[in-house]
């Protein structure tokens, strides 16, 4: 196997001087204020070795990777009852699309696109104020991380719920069909607040270490969730992770992974290594146009792939 850190080197020299760099997103007028210039990325093998290459250290906006750990959230307080709130299939369709709601009674196709995952942020609200909704999340990716620090930059959530008005628009409507069961504004303050919490590269692939390790925190040695869980997971980021974009992801990378419109990917090689990469810059579907370029390299470098073990 070659070097993991000399393959880092390599790719991130690429991608830094990679001219075409997608286009960072600035419906979110928060977001648009970072440079597409930034490149970073971290690996963490199974056996603990962690090596990180360009900016690593600097944290940005995890946004729809924080579906993920929100799905976790609500597996965990809620059981396989998640499931009679979202589906579990690929939508074909924008992150944001409202279009497939209304045919199917209000029931997203699954927990990763925008109207899913605010389906999910409905029921970690249900009973509670919002604040501890989002108490819960932060809590779980700080366990994950064993990083106290993590936390939501309150700029970015202002941001996002003083132009959220499409994701209200998929609340309201989800609602009309009951499928939101709590008051749409908690939903939706959940979902803005765990969207705008700030990682590093480093953080994030220590959160996503658990997926690689059958659901079990290598930290403590306590499960995150059941193998079952943690395999059921990995299948829905496979399959659903990157929106319309999931079919190409997985042809180029072949590795389960969920995107968001900060630029992170988190990736997973089960039973091999947590991979965290950050470029601000988006494809088209609003996927790191780079990070997605890097995820490749590395996967066929590091011989990383689902479908050849
Ligand atoms: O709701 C939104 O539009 C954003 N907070 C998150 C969208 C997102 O990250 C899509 N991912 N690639």
């Amino acid at each position: 196997m070659p070097d993991l850190a000399e393959t880092l080197s390599d790719i991130t020299a690429r991608m830094l001087a990679e001219p075409e760099r997608g286009h960072v997103a600035d419906y979110i007028p928060e977001l648009a204020k970072v440079s597409p210039q930034h490149f970073g990325i971290t690996v963490i093998t199974a056996d603990g070795q962690e090596q990180s290459a360009g900016d690593a250290h600097v944290p940005f906006s995890i946004q729809s990777v924080s579906k993920v750990f929100a799905l976790v959230e609500a597996l965990q307080s809620h059981g396989e009852a998640v499931w009679a709130r979202v589906g579990r299939e690929p939508s074909g369709s924008a992150f944001n699309s409202i279009v497939q709601l209304e045919a199917e009674g209000g029931r997203p196709r699954n927990p990763f696109i925008n109207a899913g995952a605010i389906a999910v942020t409905d029921l970690i609200a249900a009973g509670h104020e919002p604040r501890e909704g989002i108490g819960a999340i932060l809590r779980l990716v700080r366990r994950l991380t064993g990083d106290p620090s993590i936390t939501v930059d309150g700029a970015v959530a202002y941001s996002e719920a003083a132009t959220g008005f499409r994701n209200a628009g998929l609340a309201n409507f989800m609602k009309s069909f009951g499928i939101i069961a709590g008051p749409v504004g908690n939903a939706l303050d959940v979902y803005f607040h765990q969207c705008a919490i700030a990682m590093t590269t480093r953080q994030l692939a220590r959160a996503g270490r658990f997926l690689m390790n059958a659901g079990v925190c290598p930290d403590s040695g306590n499960a995150i969730v059941t193998p079952e869980r943690s395999r059921r997971i990995a299948a829905l980021m496979l399959t659903c992770g990157h929106y319309d974009a999931s079919g190409d992801f997985a042809f180029k990378v072949g590795l389960p992974a969920k995107s968001g419109v900060g630029g992170g990917i988190l990736a997973i090689a089960p039973g091999q290594a947590s991979i965290a990469v950050w470029s601000p810059g988006l494809s088209p579907q609003g996927n790191s146009l780079l990070g997605t370029q890097a995820l490749e390299d590395l996967s066929r470098a590091m011989g990383w792939n689902v479908f050849q073990p």
